[in-house]
């Protein structure tokens, strides 16, 4: 028996004609870097649980940029490790802290780079929840207030974008958010500051190595009360929705290799630029299997980002940018 050949097959004959119908690329003005930004000086420390990922002084920082900028990446994401921590994460909207520090830096080092600072306050409350707690004492039980986090995180916006700050980035989960943020940029004067909401946030085992990076694991209970139920897509529109209503500009999905449906269900269903975070597990565990030679880290990058821009991402925040950089230009 014989059968013709398909069109798909035609359709594959060369390198060139693959290249030619080919649906998604990755570009690097695609990417986001995050950066760890810490005190001291002439500090790069690697994050033992995410090798090639540093926390770096005010000082390494420069030169960071200055590869960053080297190499064609167009925007970073700031996280910052203070000098001070307490239950009300004061360090978080100080105007003379590490990250307001950092975004004022590369504003001038750099000051077209799309500079993102993440809004939470779990990096600088001394109990590592993203928002106030109450606990409860007897049952262990720790409560968000969440209207009283908001207040926090507000002003936390406000500070990031007096220091340069172009997209403000929420990762808290907590509710209006994004409608209290954006009435607070505005107020302060900050109209034409963007904002990324992290709209779909699982609660997810995928943090795991970024809380050994950030210093920010809770010290007691967990993020199941703000954080999404990974078992849910619904509830996906549901956040996305008001974070729409509220006057979000970009909407993100994280993490994001596990919840590739997630993405694509929000590209479908609004008209709004989509992230995704490629986490930090999901940077481990390809950088560990890579390291043992199990698998080839490139190609296993290359084809994981470009799942994530086939699910509908236009943007993806990744701690592979710098290398995917490097790959881009050789290929
Ligand atoms: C802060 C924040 C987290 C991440 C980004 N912003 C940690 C968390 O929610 O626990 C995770 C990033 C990563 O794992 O790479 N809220």
């Amino acid at each position: 028996m014989t059968f013709p050949i398909t069109r798909n097959r035609r359709l594959r004959r060369s390198t060139a004609l693959r290249s030619m119908v080919r649906e998604n690329r990755l570009h690097i003005e695609d990417l986001i870097y995050p950066i760890f930004v810490t005190h001291g000086h002439n500090v790069r420390e690697e994050i033992p649980s995410m090798p090639s990922v540093y926390h770096l002084s005010m000082d390494q920082l420069k030169v960071e940029i200055e590869e960053v900028m080297a190499l064609g990446i167009k925007s970073v994401l700031v996280f910052g490790v203070p000098n001070y921590k307490d239950a009300v994460g004061s360090s978080a909207y100080d105007d003379d802290e590490i990250v307001q520090q950092a975004i004022k830096a590369i504003k001038i080092w750099a000051p077209e780079l799309v500079v993102v600072a993440d809004t939470c306050l779990c990096q600088f409350t001394d109990h590592g929840h993203c928002g106030v707690v109450h606990l409860d004492q007897e049952t262990q039980i720790a409560t968000i207030d969440n209207d009283q986090s908001l207040q926090l995180l507000v002003k936390t916006a406000i500070s990031q974008a007096k220091a340069g700050a172009d997209i403000i980035a929420p990762s808290n989960m907590m509710d209006g958010f994004v409608a209290a943020i954006r009435q607070g940029l505005d107020e302060a004067g900050y109209e034409d500051i963007a904002i990324m909401s992290y709209s779909v946030k699982y609660a997810s085992a995928f943090y795991g190595p970024f809380r050994d990076a950030a210093h920010s694991a809770p010290q007691f209970g967990d993020r199941k009360t703000y954080q999404m139920d990974p078992a849910n897509a619904l509830e996906a529109l549901r956040e996305a929705d008001s974070d729409v209503a509220e006057g979000a500009d970009f909407l993100m999905v994280k993490p994001a290799l596990a919840y590739l449906d997630i993405v694509r269900t929000l590209k479908d269903q609004f008209d709004l630029p989509i992230v995704a975070y490629n986490v930090s597990a999901e940077y481990s565990m390809v950088k560990a299997a890579s390291s043992n030679g199990w698998v080839d880290e490139k190609a296993i990058v290359l084809e994981t980002l470009l799942s994530m821009k086939r699910a509908g991402a236009s943007i993806i925040i990744t701690y592979h940018a710098k290398d995917v950089a490097k790959w881009l230009k050789e290929d």
